[in-house]
């Protein structure tokens, strides 16, 4: 027998109602923030990511799914910011209004080990405001994730914040931690050792224990932002404090994408183990510049929606709470129950049939199973009388109906 392709999941019929009912609420959510969804496709170019993710990211390095046939020329994203801010530009929509608040939700994929909560191919919601370098709108982002946390049923969790600076206090923050971790080379994790060459902040979220400790010794604070990055940073943290919102300033959080610049954020809950980030996003304000466009500053998130799930107790939907379940006892019954479940679908009422033939006993079985609010019988009887048996599930009381009637009964 087949099976699935390691690190990717059948999301079954049971699980559905929990990811609509997530994307549902998330959908509200954006809405009332006056985003607006925009669909990316699921193949771009290799080299876009390579370009804007860093080629010493991880994510390029080791996760990027080629698309072999075309030479290596395309991968499933790994990501939605750069895809998103690709189509930004290819569609000109700098070039309208120039500010624009997107969501997306959609699947993303990168080669990993595959363990709780990390996959190969996961999904995002997320959201991208490009075209401001505002404070308040890195407010506004924290505080639409956290209202997205609360509705989402999720309890125990932290937001994490830092500033990275601009790029000149990234470069100042990247020679000044390569000076002070090179004293302790030795006792850093083999990763580590290479992370110092080539992608020194990794060093900092680094899970080795070792490491860990050299990395608090250096008792990280704000030390490397200009007054500009400094004050954009306490102006963000004024303001989600007159939100009421609960954050740590956590100066080890340095996220690995290259883009990032000034703020990066961190939603991580207790329960998840090692892969506690629920959620992460921040500011890329060199990104649109690097890709070709205007000057212009970007923030956004992505959850993972794999684990959220994890994290909320949220209940999906049961979508047919008032279906209708026909079961038919006989051919002529049959061919006139076609015509009847073809006028509930039209009317908006959802209904389906036993199309197993089953005796009533089975038949009433199986729409019990369905969870059906209402049952129809229609035998040879009732088609003579032109009626059909209505049984309410709800308190077990059956009754004749004309088949005229049944339509405007049922929707009421
Ligand atoms: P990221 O931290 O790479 O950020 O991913 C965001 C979230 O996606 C993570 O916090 C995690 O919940 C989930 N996630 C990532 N990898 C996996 C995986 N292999 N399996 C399951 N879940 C995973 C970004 O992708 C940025 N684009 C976020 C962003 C948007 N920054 C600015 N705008």
């Amino acid at each position: 027998m087949f099976k699935k392709v390691p690190g990717t999941k059948d999301i079954l019929p049971d699980e559905t109602g929990r990811w609509q009912t997530i994307e549902a609420i998330a959908r509200n959510i954006f809405s009332l923030y006056n985003f607006h969804e925009i669909r990316t496709p699921i193949i771009e170019e290799a080299s876009l990511f390579k370009r804007i993710l860093g080629v010493t990211t991880e994510i390029v390095q080791k996760q990027m799914f080629f698309i072999h046939s075309q030479e290596d020329a395309y991968v499933l994203r790994p990501e939605g910011t750069v895809s998103i801010a690709r189509s930004y530009l290819e569609n000109n929509l700098d070039k309208t209004s120039g500010f624009i608040k997107l969501y997306y939700i959609g699947p993303m994929f990168r080669l990993e080990r595959p363990q709780k909560g990390r996959l190969r191919q996961f999904h995002h919601i997320g959201c991208e405001v490009i075209g401001s370098q505002e404070a308040i709108l890195d407010v506004e982002i924290i505080s639409l994730a956290e209202q997205m946390f609360k509705s989402f049923a999720i309890a125990d969790y932290k937001i994490k914040i830092n500033s990275l600076g601009c790029p000149k206090d990234k470069q100042a923050l990247s020679l000044s931690l390569k000076q002070s971790l090179q004293k302790d080379n030795q006792k850093l994790c083999a990763d580590c050792q290479v992370r110092l060459e080539n992608n020194i902040f990794r060093v900092l979220d680094c899970k080795n224990e070792a490491c860990q400790e050299i990395v608090k010794a250096l008792a990280l604070k704000d030390r490397h932002l200009c007054p500009d990055c400094l004050n954009h940073f306490k102006e963000v943290q004024n303001g989600l404090g007159s939100l009421n919102i609960i954050f740590e300033v956590e100066p080890q959080l340095v996220r690995g994408l290259d883009y990032y610049n000034r703020t990066v954020f961190e939603f991580t809950h207790s329960n998840l183990g090692s892969q506690d980030a629920i959620g992460a996003g921040g500011r890329y304000n060199n990104l649109i510049k690097e890709l070709g466009g205007p000057d212009i500053g970007g923030i956004g998130f992505a959850f993972g929606v794999e684990r959220l799930l994890l994290a909320s107790s949220i209940c999906g939907e049961k979508p047919l709470n008032k279906l209708v379940y026909l079961i038919t006892l006989g051919e002529t019954a049959k061919n006139a129950g076609v015509k009847i479940l073809n006028q509930l679908r039209s009317s908006g009422i959802p209904s389906d049939m036993d199309y197993l033939s089953r005796s009533l006993k089975a038949a009433m079985r199986a729409a019990n199973d369905a969870g059906a609010r209402y049952v129809l019988i229609l035998g040879e009887d009732e088609l003579k009388k032109n009626v059909v048996s209505l049984k309410d599930m709800s308190n077990s009381t059956q009754r004749e109906i004309s088949i005229q009637e049944l339509t405007k009964e049922l929707k009421c």
